[in-house]
C-alpha cells in the first residue's frame, strides 16, 4: 500500500468513527467573564467545539488568549458564565476522574514517591472497589507504560523535569480517564527531551485509545500529535478562529515527518493564522 493510500484508509476510518460516534465532550456557546478590580474580563465567547472519543485536539494560539481558560472549563476546574459543557452527555458541574489533568509544572507530591504519587490517584478512582495487589499493578503498569517502572522508588526532587513530567503522565493515565486534559505539560522542558516525550505521548494515545485535549503554543508539537488543531484568535473575548483536521497516517515518525510536504503544509497553515491573522504586538 502506498504511503496516500494508507493516508485515504486513515482518512476514511476517522470520518466512518466520526459520523458513527457521539461527541465524548460538548461546548456549547460558551462563554467566560472574569470579575476583576477593573471591572469585568470577558476571556472566551461563543466557543462550540465537539470532541470525539479516540481524538487527539490540541488547543493552539497567543499566550493569554485563553487556552488554559478552556482547558480548565472541560476539566471542571472552573464553570462558564455562559453556555454549557457536556461530558458523555452529562453537564460538566465539577472534576471528575473521567476527565484526568496534566499541569505544566508538575504537581507531585514532594514527600511521596513515583509511585507513591501514581498510587494516590489509583486509589481514590479503584481503592473502594479493588485489592491492594490490583492497585500495585495499576501503578507498576501506568509506571511502566512511560518507562519510569526503574525510577518508581524515588522522590520528585531525585529525577529530572522530564521524568517528573512522565509520572504526572503516568498517574493520569492511571486513572484510565475517559479523556486526558494537558496544560502545556512539555513547555517546561528542553527540545530534545521534549521530543521524546511528545514520541512518548503519541504512543501511549495509541496505545490506550484516549481522548485527548492538550494545550500548546507549539506549532511542531500541535502537528505531530493532533487529529484536530483548534487555533484560538487573541484576546479580550477570544474564540476559535479556525480549525485544521490533520490527516496524516499514524503511527507519525519525526524524522521522516520532517521531510514530508503535507507536514509542512499544516505547519504553514498554523504560522499564517498565528503569524500573519492574530499576530499579536508584543508589548
Ligand atoms: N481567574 C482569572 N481572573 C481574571 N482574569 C483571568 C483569570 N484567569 C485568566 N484570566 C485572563 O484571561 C485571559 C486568558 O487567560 P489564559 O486562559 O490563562 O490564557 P492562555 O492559557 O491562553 O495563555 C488572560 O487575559 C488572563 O489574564
Ligand atoms: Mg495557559
Amino acid at each position: 500500500m502506498s504511503s496516500s493510500d494508507m493516508s485515504q484508509t486513515n482518512l476514511d476510518h476517522q470520518t466512518e468513527v466520526k459520523s458513527s460516534t457521539k461527541p465524548i465532550v460538548k461546548v456549547e456557546q460558551v462563554g467566560q467573564t472574569f470579575k476583576t478590580r477593573q471591572g469585568n474580563f470577558v476571556a472566551l465567547r461563543d466557543i462550540a467545539l465537539d470532541i470525539y472519543p479516540g481524538e487527539v485536539v490540541t488547543l493552539i494560539g497567543h499566550s493569554g488568549c485563553g487556552k488554559s481558560t478552556l482547558l480548565n472549563l472541560i476539566a471542571g476546574l472552573t464553570l462558564p458564565t455562559s453556555g454549557v459543557l457536556l461530558c458523555d452527555n452529562r453537564e460538566i458541574a465539577g472534576p471528575g476522574p473521567e476527565r484526568a489533568v496534566v499541569f505544566q509544572n508538575h504537581s507531585l507530591l514532594p514527600w511521596m514517591t513515583c509511585f507513591g504519587n501514581v498510587m494516590l490517584a489509583v486509589e481514590r478512582v479503584f481503592g473502594r472497589k479493588e485489592r491492594k495487589s490490583k492497585l500495585d499493578a495499576r501503578v507498576h503498569a501506568a509506571l511502566d507504560m512511560v518507562h519510569m517502572a526503574h525510577a518508581a522508588e524515588k522522590y520528585p526532587h531525585e529525577i529530572s523535569g522530564g521524568m517528573k513530567q512522565r509520572v504526572g503522565i503516568a498517574r493520569a493515565f492511571a486513572m484510565e480517564p475517559r479523556i486526558l486534559l494537558m496544560d502545556e505539560p512539555f513547555g517546561a522542558l528542553d527540545a530534545l527531551t521534549r521530543a521524546s516525550l511528545q514520541d512518548e505521548l503519541n504512543s501511549v494515545l495509541a496505545k490506550t485509545g484516549a481522548t485527548a485535549v492538550m494545550v500548546t503554543h507549539d506549532v511542531d508539537e500541535a502537528v505531530l500529535l493532533s487529529d484536530r488543531i483548534v487555533m484560538m484568535t487573541n484576546g479580550p473575548a477570544a474564540t476559535i478562529g479556525e480549525i485544521v483536521t490533520v490527516d496524516l497516517p499514524r503511527p507519525r515518525d519525526r524524522v521522516e515527518l520532517a521531510n514530508d510536504s503535507r507536514f509542512a503544509e499544516y505547519r504553514a497553515t498554523v504560522f499564517e493564522f498565528l503569524y500573519r491573522k492574530q499576530l499579536k504586538k508584543v508589548a
